[in-house]
């Protein structure tokens, strides 16, 4: 993972760099470091942690020079010290990369035979040796990467820097997004559009296996055979106003409040009001055909495939096989001829499902990509692209990417049976209006952020959180529950509340907390069964349900958070408000740092 961008520039590039990483610590912010070409020397500067202790190690040591490259680092190979972070430096070069090199070992043995001491225990330092070597030898930089590129197994983003040749950096893609972006007597690269949305909205981006000498002026662009190529410029949207976290105190706080927005703005996208119908984009595919849809995902994205699961069987009558993408391609899955695969995904970038994405299309799958980026690999990969309107999302935590997707793939499913002639056209009339009442039911839901931090302080001490629902409220279980863990690092597990009993009850004491995630409805009476074998045990119950629920089994719970009345459809996007708060509150409790959990990182583009 982590993030790169280069400059080659007419001035000074240092801020400009450090303010490209700043836009990039979604990739990871375990540490940072930065290389310029000044007075024929490599200026480098590193620091452990925080973007900020590098912007004082850079107020303290300055970097000048128009020409140079920078890394924001999500550690995989090493630990997230100084002498570990990138940029990773010879005499000859520095060079800064996203994604993992598979057979470093091996090259890293080679090295130590010719008597090379590398200093750090990254994987990415063997190839800033591998193409110093080739210069040491004599070879023009150009030729020492071609060289050495095709030797690296893995994953790859990287740019380099030369001592003895300030005009220009090398860039090289394999696995990992590079794009280029072009400015104005300046020429930039970086791991997305983002990052170089503040100098410029001129975007080409490279393909798999491309390579490129990138200067000021005669930029070349390379494929993996070594042929001159020309890639698009684009123009990008990505937008160079920095985000802000405007009067609240966390970008996931924000966003948690947003989803009344931006929810609604989704939905614009995909229902028609003026008659009550949904209104997919267009595709050249008859979905009406698809017999078997195949969802693949990572994380929160994966949970929010699982309620879709539950949408596109009930309304579509197709089978739904769902995977994690890391589990996808290794277990040989069966994909029928003419299926439709579907990827999930806030980033558009997560290894693990764009790799799944390419295995599918291999495999003759028409793809769908529900993704939040729309200029990402994802998004650009895809037959059929969905998108989700939720703005960028800051917080590592996703929240409100999450109920966006499920907005879209509750229109996805009701047009898949609408196609399919199993939902005549009254019953679309309805699910569209039940779909158009989700906003007001999450700005309901959101009322009772004061009650969810009120009794934040009782789930706090805990070492271990159970989450439990029924139906399409069991995702939503495991969703919760990754909530608390990823941000307040409290032990936390989801389950289905009939599983209980078969394991999991055994956990149960006063000091285990139950979240019972129990909307009233046809499952509501078999979940307070269950949640009743829970408090015979000793069990602390938090009762989320509505008005109803509440009134039927409320008594005698730790503490009750009270939903809006809502059709089981949307019950899945009201319900994650109080979920999400939870684990905000919680945390805050804490005093983690609710938007930077530490080990983790919003976009994880390595396998
Ligand atoms: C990381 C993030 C999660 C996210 C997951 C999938 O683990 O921390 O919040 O759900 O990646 O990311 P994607 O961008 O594919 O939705």
């Amino acid at each position: 993972m982590c993030g790169i961008i280069g400059i080659v520039g007419n001035r000074g590039v240092a801020d400009r760099l450090v303010d490209g990483l700043k836009r990039m610590e979604y990739r990871g912010y375990d540490s940072a470091g930065i290389c310029t070409i000044h007075d024929g020397d490599l200026v480098r500067r590193r620091a452990e942690g925080k973007l900020a202790n590098l912007v004082e190690e850079l107020a303290a040591h300055p970097a000048p020079g128009a020409i140079g490259i920078a890394h924001t680092r999500w550690a995989t190979h090493g630990a997230p010290i100084a002498k570990n972070a990138h940029p990773h430096a010879t005499d000859h070069l520095a060079l800064v990369h996203n994604g993992i090199i598979e057979n470093y070992k091996e090259l890293r043995a080679e090295l130590s035979v010719d008597g090379r001491t590398l200093e750090s225990d990254t994987d990415s330092e063997v190839v800033a040796h591998l193409i110093s070597r080739e210069v040491e030898n004599g070879a023009e930089p150009t030729d020492a990467v071609q060289t050495v590129l095709p030797r690296l197994r893995g994953a790859f983003a990287l740019a380099i820097a030369f001592r003895d040749y300030p005009d220009f950096l090398i860039g090289a893609r394999r696995g990992s997004p590079l794009v280029i972006g072009w400015g104005d007597d300046e020429t930039y690269i970086g791991s997305d559009a983002l990052a170089l949305a503040p100098l410029t909205q001129q975007i080409t981006y490279l393909e798999e296996g491309d390579w490129t000498v990138v200067r000021r002026d005669g930029t070349v662009i390379y494929d993996e055979a070594g042929q001159k190529v020309e890639r698009e410029v684009t123009t990008s949207g990505a937008s160079a106003a920095a985000v802000e976290k405007g009067n609240y105190r966390h970008f996931m706080q924000k966003e948690i409040f947003e989803q009344p927005t931006v929810v609604a703005q989704t939905l614009g996208s995909y229902v028609r009001q003026a008659d009550n119908s949904v209104a997919l984009p267009q595709f050249d595919f008859d979905i009406s055909s698809i017999r078997r849809v195949t969802i693949v995902a990572c994380g929160t994205s994966y949970y929010a495939g699982l309620v879709a699961k539950y949408w596109f069987e009930q309304f579509a009558r197709v089978p739904v096989d769902i995977d994690v993408a890391s589990e996808f391609r290794y277990r040989e899955p069966v994909l029928e001829e003419g299926g439709l695969s579907l990827f999930i995904s806030q980033s558009g970038e997560t290894a693990d499902t764009l790799a799944a994405l390419r295995h599918c299309k291999e495999n003759g799958q028409t793809i769908g990509a529900v993704v939040n980026v729309p200029t990402s690999s994802m998004a650009r990969e895809a037959d059929l692209l969905l998108p989700t309107h939720a703005g960028p999302e800051i917080g590592v935590a996703s929240t409100k990417a999450f109920t966006c997707q499920l907005a879209v793939l509750a229109a996805l499913a009701a047009h898949m049976a609408v196609k399919k002639g199993l939902m005549g056209r009254e019953e679309e009339q309805k699910v569209v209006e039940h779909l158009l009442q989700a906003p007001a039911c999450l700005n309901a839901a959101l009322d009772h952020d004061e009650d969810i931090a009120a009794m934040a302080p009782l789930i706090a001490p805990a070492r271990d959180v159970l989450y439990i629902g029924r139906g399409q409220d069991f995702p939503l279980a495991m969703e919760g529950a990754l909530k608390l863990k990823e941000i307040s690092y409290i032990h936390a597990e989801g389950y289905a509340s009939g599983e209980m009993k078969h394991g999991p009850i055994a956990l149960i004491d006063d000091e285990v907390p139950v979240i019972v995630i129990a909307p009233s409805g046809p499952l509501f009476e078999k979940t307070v069964s269950n949640m009743e074998e829970v408090r015979a045990r000793g069990g602390q119950i938090v009762l989320i349900s509505d008005a109803k629920g509440l009134a039927e089994a409320g008594e005698g719970c730790l503490a009750t958070i009270e939903m809006p009345e809502v059709h089981p459809l949307i019950a899945p996007l009201v319900y994650a408000i109080p979920v999400q708060l939870l684990a905000y509150h919680v945390a805050c409790v804490k005093g983690t740092d609710v938007d930077q959990p530490r080990n983790l990182a919003k976009s994880v583009t390595v396998e």
